[in-house]
C-alpha cells in the first residue's frame, strides 16, 4: 500500500515537534527515518497510527484521504506499528497475545485461539519467524517477542508497518533475522517505516533515506550516503564519529570487586565469580553479547540486586550497602532501562536533575528545598547537555527518549564521583548526543574518575575503553587492550578464546593506540571456536590475535582478576 504524508504538523504547547512533514512511501519500500534525538520521529508515527492527532495536514493511503481518530482506525485502514516498548501480556501465551483485541475473540472466544494458532504457525512459517504459539511470552528473548509484535500486526492485515527503534534492544544476530524478515515482508509488497539512530543499519536496509531535524524533512538520500553525510544533515553540523582522546593515565584502585557472584531471575548464577578492578583515570570498557550478566553485573554493583562477593570504593566496603548509600559513596550509575531506574517520569526535568541530592546543599539547606538553586542548575545542564525540552519545569516522561537518557547523563556526571558505571550509556542516542556524551565519559575519566562502560556496541567498547573486559555466560572470559582484533574479541565473546596461557590484561597499563574503528563485520559465530587462537579468513588480521603487542602481564601477581576463567 502507498502511504502518503502531507503537510504534517503537531504541536505541543509553543513546540512544534512536526512541522509541515512530508513522505511518500511506496508499496514495497523500506524506508528509514534518521534525525536527532527530539526531532519528531515517533510523534509523526504516533499521529500516523492514531495516537496523536495533528494539528494540520493529510495521511492518504493508495490515494484516498483516510482520517485515523485511534490505532483502531490505523489497523482497521492497514497500518501496523511495533512500538519500542512492547505491549505483549507476559504471562499469556503468544497465541493469546495476538487475539487480544482481535474483533473476532470477543464472538468466539476459544475457537478463535486454535484458529490463532494455526495463523501464528502459517506466518512463522511463511516469514521465516520461528515462532511457537504455545510459547509464554515471558519465556521469550527480547528478539522473539519483537516477532510476536510482527506476527500480531500481520494478522491485522498491516500493509504499512512501523518499526520505531526496533534494534535499541537487539542482539546483532537478532537484528540480522530482523532484516532478512523485513526484506521477506518488503518482497510481499508491504511498505516499511523503520526508525533507527544506527547509520549503519540504516544504510544496509533502507531504500531510502529521510532525514529529520527539528521536526522538518531536511533531505532525502539513497542508502550508499556515506556516514559523515548523513551525520551532518542530522545534526546540522560535522559530527565528530569517533571522539579522540589521549592516553589513560591510571592512578590507584579505585574500584575493587572480588568474587561478586549473582543468582539471576531463573535461579542461575547470572554472573559467576566475577572480580576486577579500576583505576583511577581509566575506562574498563565491559563487552559482551546482551544476556551473559552485564546486566546483573551492573545492577549487584549498584545495590539493586544482591549478591555475594566485596565490592570495595577505595577503602570503604560497600558489598552489603544499599543503592542509596553506594550512589552517595561516590558512584555515579547511569542505568541500562532509564524508564525504570534513571527517571521518574512525572517527576520535572529540574528535579530529575537532582534526584538524590534534593535533601543536601546548595538544594536545601535543613529541610526546606532551594527551588531556586534547583531551577538554576536545571537551567545550566540542560544548556550545557542540549537536553530538548520546552521548560525545565516539564515531566521528563514527555521528553524524547535520547533526551531523557541526556538528563540522566548530566546528573550523574555533575556530581562528585569517584566510579561512573554506565550501562549501555548511548543506546537511543543519536550520533551527536554519541560523541556529546562520549567526551564527556572521557573528560570524567581524565578528571581521575574510574569508569565502566558496559556496551554491546564494539564500536563504543572500542572507542571509549582503555582496557576490555570480555562477559561470557556470567564470567569474564578475558581482559584485553583495545588494539585487540575484532575477531579475537568476537571469540571471547562466543566462549572461546579465553585462558589459553596469553597475557590477559587484567591491570591497566595506560596505553591507548588510538585502535583503528571497529569494523562492524558479524560477530564470528560459535563456530569459529573449533580453530582457535584467531579464525583466518576474510578479515583483515593485520596483527596476530592473541598477540597484543608488548603488554605487561599484570603486575601483582597475587591478584585474583589476573587468574582468567578456570
Ligand atoms: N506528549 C508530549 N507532550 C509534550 N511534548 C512532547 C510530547 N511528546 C513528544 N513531545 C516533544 O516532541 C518532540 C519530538 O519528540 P519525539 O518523541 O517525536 O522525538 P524522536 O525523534 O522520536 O526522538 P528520539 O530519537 O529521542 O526517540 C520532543 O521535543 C518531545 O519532547
Ligand atoms: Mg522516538
Amino acid at each position: 500500500m502507498k502511504l502518503e504524508l502531507s503537510g504534517i504538523t503537531k504541536r505541543f504547547g509553543s513546540l512544534v515537534a512536526n512541522d509541515h512533514i512530508d513522505l511518500t512511501v511506496q508499496p514495497g519500500e523500506i524506508r528509514a527515518l534518521l534525525g536527532e534525538n527530539g526531532s519528531g520521529k515517533t510523534t509523526l508515527m504516533n499521529v500516523l497510527y492514531g495516537l496523536l492527532q495533528p494539528d494540520e495536514g493529510e495521511i492518504r493511503l493508495d490515494d484516498r484521504a483516510v482520517v485515523i481518530h485511534s490505532p483502531r482506525d490505523a489497523i482497521a485502514a492497514g497500518i501496523g506499528m511495533v512500538h519500542q516498548h512492547f505491549m505483549l501480556v507476559p504471562v499469556f501465551t503468544v497465541a493469546e497475545n495476538v487475539t487480544l483485541g482481535l474483533e473476532r475473540t470477543r464472538r468466539f472466544g476459544l475457537l478463535d485461539r486454535r484458529q490463532a494458532r494455526r495463523d501464528v504457525r502459517e506466518l512463522s512459517e511463511r516469514y521465516g519467524l520461528d515462532v511457537d504459539p504455545d510459547a509464554y511470552v515471558e519465556d521469550l528473548p527480547v528478539g522473539v517477542q519483537q516477532r510476536v509484535e510482527i506476527i500480531k500486526a500481520l494478522l491485522r492485515e498491516a500493509s504499512v508497518l512501523v518499526l520505531d527503534e526496533p534494534t535499541s534492544v537487539l542482539t546483532p544476530g537478532e537484528t540480522e533475522d530482523l532484516f532478512r524478515i523485513m526484506r521477506e515482508l518488503r518482497a510481499g509488497g508491504r511498505s516499511i517505516v523503520f526508525i533507527s539512530h544506527k547509520l549503519k543499519e540504516v544504510q544496509a536496509i533502507a531504500d531510502t533515506i529521510t532525514v529529520i531535524r527539528r521536526g522538518k524533512v531536511v533531505g532525502e538520500r539513497p542508502p550508499s550516503a556515506t556516514d559523515t553525510e548523513l551525520a551532518a544533515l542530522m545534526v546540522g553540523r560535522d559530527v565528530q564519529l569517533r571522539v579522540s582522546k589521549a592516553r589513560a593515565t591510571p592512578g590507584d584502585v579505585v574500584l575493587d570487586v572480588r568474587g561478586l557472584t549473582v543468582v539471576g531471575d531463573q535461579g542461575e548464577p547470572a554472573v559467576d565469580d566475577v572480580s576486577f578492578q579500576v583505576r583511577a583515570g581509566e575506562i574498563l570498557g565491559v563487552a559482551g553479547v546482551q544476556g551473559n550478566g552485564q546486566t546483573e553485573l551492573c545492577e549487584a554493583l549498584i545495590g539493586l540486586r544482591s549478591a555475594t562477593g566485596s565490592v570495595f570504593l577505595k577503602d570503604r566496603d560497600l558489598s552489603r550497602a544499599a543503592p542509596r548509600e553506594r550512589l552517595r559513596a561516590g558512584i555515579g550509575y547511569i542505568p541500562e532501562d532509564r524508564q525504570e531506574d534513571g527517571i521518574v517520569g512525572e517527576f520535572s526535568v529540574a528535579d530529575n536533575l537532582i534526584l538524590d541530592l534534593y535533601d543536601r546543599p546548595p538544594f536545601a539547606s535543613g529541610i526546606a528545598m532551594d527551588l531556586d538553586a534547583i531551577r538554576k542548575n536545571a537551567v545550566s545542564r540542560v544548556a550545557e547537555f542540549d537536553v530538548r525540552t520546552t521548560s525545565v519545569g516539564t515531566p521528563a516522561r514527555t521528553l524524547s527518549g535520547g533526551n531523557q537518557q541526556k538528563v540522566i547523563v548530566a546528573r550523574e556526571v555533575s556530581r562528585d564521583i569517584g566510579v561512573l558505571l554506565a550501562s549501555q550509556p548511548t543506546r537511543g542516542l543519536d550520533v551527536g548526543s554519541i560523541e556529546f556524551v562520549h567526551r564527556r565519559i572521557i573528560e570524567q575519566r581524565d578528571q581521575g574518575v574510574a569508569v565502566i562502560i558496559v556496551s554491546s556496541e564494539l564500536d563504543e567498547i572500542y572507542a571509549l575503553a582503555d582496557r576490555i573486559a570480555v562477559m561470557y555466560e556470567g564470567k569474564i572470559t578475558g581482559f584485553r587492550p583495545p588494539t585487540v582484533s575484532v575477531e579475537e574479541l568476537g571469540l571471547l565473546m562466543a566462549g572461546g578464546g579465553g585462558s589459553d596461557g596469553r597475557p590477559e590484561m587484567a591491570e591497566p597499563t595506560g596505553r591507548n593506540e588510538h585502535p583503528e574503528p571497529a569494523p562492524q563485520d558479524d560477530m564470528p559465530g560459535p563456530a569459529s571456536q573449533q580453530d582457535p587462537p584467531a579464525p583466518a579468513g576474510q578479515h583483515d588480521l593485520s596483527r596476530p590475535a592473541g598477540q597484543p603487542d608488548a603488554v605487561p602481564p599484570a603486575a601483582r601477581p597475587d591478584d585474583s582478576e589476573a587468574a582468567g576463567p578456570s
